[in-house]
């Protein structure tokens, strides 16, 4: 049987911990939608690993794909791949050959997008990562898929085009290399941490040098490059199971999520059979739900906690975004963004994350509806207008106030925390089916 994990909420929600648990019980880990936006944390022993692109399945040792639905860094990928043989787990990766090559170019197009929407007050707060750009490069049929970077014999050409795309695209906002560059120097933990970025704009930005580098890779992609579809269903027809992984969450969705505060791909279950081409049954679907909620970047956020409250749980919870270093805004479990998710994706069960990090609180919320203008609404509106203007309501309980890191079962947690858990599970109407009650691969309960 094959199974997809998606996240429910606003990204971060724990995806990495869980695909790595249920790698194990899997034959095949696929990444569909995203790129090096992504930051997955998987905690082995002691070790921290922080995946961006390669599967969360490459620790486990198993066959790594990353779907057409990707874009990709192949300077990053290079990173990642060395970080992971130098932790003894060299990657099995298989790439798309449908997939697109992300170029010094896009970095520069989303700081120069940022920059124009900046100054109308529209900042998206992007990775940096040049996601935005690639896919947007891709809808205009201009982008450079990893088929296309391994078979063409004018390469120099195809980036000579994109070279000019580019100074077009940069032209015609108004923005000029000076504003990119003081963008850079600013005090913008954003910007100062995307790696490379600055170097690619001093140095790389050359034509010369982006063309090198793109050549420079083909030998170690080669071998990595295929047909993933047709792979994917040879696995499927030897009765070996696949488990999709999802990037971002439900509410970064290009079509599904809280747009244009959002992501440039399908996060969402379609994403899994566009993002693939797999055209197979995906039975469970499993939604990775944080105990509470995050967003990382601009955008409305009903159940936003602004005081001491949202302090506490965003240092214990660790809550600064694993790609961008920038902390993530903190809010109250929304469970109209819960019934949202579970209906858009078809959620089969949930894995309820981080409950830990709510174990000293006093008193914790949920919200159950919004009030929109004086009326009651349970279903999350479509128009970020609306969602600007929603006023949680909230049911509250009874915090445990008791240590949660170490329950093996459920019957070890405390009565209120069972009470929290029973809850979700009954306004969602989906079992949960894993607590991860730690950042750790043998905190979790299985029920
Ligand atoms: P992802 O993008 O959905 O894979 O999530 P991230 O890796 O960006 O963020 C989740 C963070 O929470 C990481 O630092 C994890 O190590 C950590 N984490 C995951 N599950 C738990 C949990 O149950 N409790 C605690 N305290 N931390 C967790
Ligand atoms: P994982 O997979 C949280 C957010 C950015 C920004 C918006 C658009 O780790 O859950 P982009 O660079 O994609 O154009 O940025 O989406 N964002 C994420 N937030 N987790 C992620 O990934 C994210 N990937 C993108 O902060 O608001
Ligand atoms: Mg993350």
């Amino acid at each position: 049987m094959h199974t997809a994990i998606i996240g429910a909420q606003w990204g971060d929600e724990g995806k990495g911990k869980i695909v790595d648990m249920l790698a194990a019980e899997h034959d095949v880990v696929v990444r569909y939608n995203g790129g090096p936006n992504a930051g997955h944390t998987i905690v082995v022993g002691d070790k921290e690993i922080i995946l961006h692109q390669v599967p969360s399945g490459a620790p486990q040792g198993k066959l790594c794909v990353i779907g057409n639905g990707c874009v990709v860094n192949p300077d990053r990928l290079d990173e990642e791949l060395k970080q992971l043989s130098d932790n003894g787990t060299p990657a099995n990766l298989q790439i798309s050959e449908r997939a697109h090559v992300i170029t010094p170019y896009d970095l520069l197009l989303d700081v120069g997008l940022e920059i124009y929407k900046g100054r109308q007050g529209k900042r998206v707060g992007t990775t940096f990562q040049g996601i935005g750009p690639a896919y947007m490069l891709k809808a205009a049929r201009t982008g450079l898929t990893f088929g296309e970077l391994l078979e063409t014999d004018n390469l120099a050409g195809r980036v000579q085009e994109l070279h000019e795309f580019t100074k077009a695209v940069l032209s015609a906002l108004g923005v000029s290399g000076e504003d990119v560059y003081s963008a850079m120097n600013k005090d913008d933990s954003a910007v100062r941490m995307s790696r490379g970025l600055r170097a690619y704009f001093e140095k790389e930005m050359e034509f010369r040098k982006v063309l090198d580098s793109l050549q420079g890779h083909r030998e170690m992609l080669s071998p990595m490059v295929s047909d993933i579809s047709v792979l994917l269903s040879e696995v499927d027809d030897n009765g070996l199971s696949i488990l999709f992984e999802g990037a971002q969450g439900t509410l970064l969705d290009v079509d599904h999520g809280t747009y244009p505060y959002c992501t440039a791909s399908n996060a969402t279950v379609g994403g899994v059979f566009a993002g693939t081409g797999f055209g197979g049954r995906v039975d469970r679907r499993i939604g990775v739900l944080k105990a509470y909620t995050t967003r990382v970047g601009e955008g409305a956020f009903p159940t936003e906690l602004k005081d001491e409250t949202g302090a506490h749980i965003q240092k214990k919870g660790g809550e600064f975004g694993a790609t961008t270093g920038r902390p993530r805004r903190v809010g109250w479990l929304d469970l109209v963004i819960g019934e949202y998710a579970a209906r858009v994706n078809g959620l089969t069960e949930l894995a309820l994350t981080k409950l830990d990090v709510l174990d000293d609180l006093d008193e914790i919320a949920v919200c159950t509806r919004y009030s929109i203008d004086g009326k009651p609404v349970r279903r999350f509106p479509a128009s970020p207008r609306l969602l600007s203007r929603a006023e949680p309501f909230y049911q509250v309980f009874g915090g445990w106030k008791a240590d949660t890191t170490k329950a093996k079962s459920y019957a070890d947690l405390p009565p209120n925390a069972q009470e929290y858990i029973s809850f979700i599970e009954q306004v969602l109407r989906l079992p949960v089916k894993y607590v991860s009650n730690g950042p750790k691969r043998d905190q979790v309960i299985v029920r």
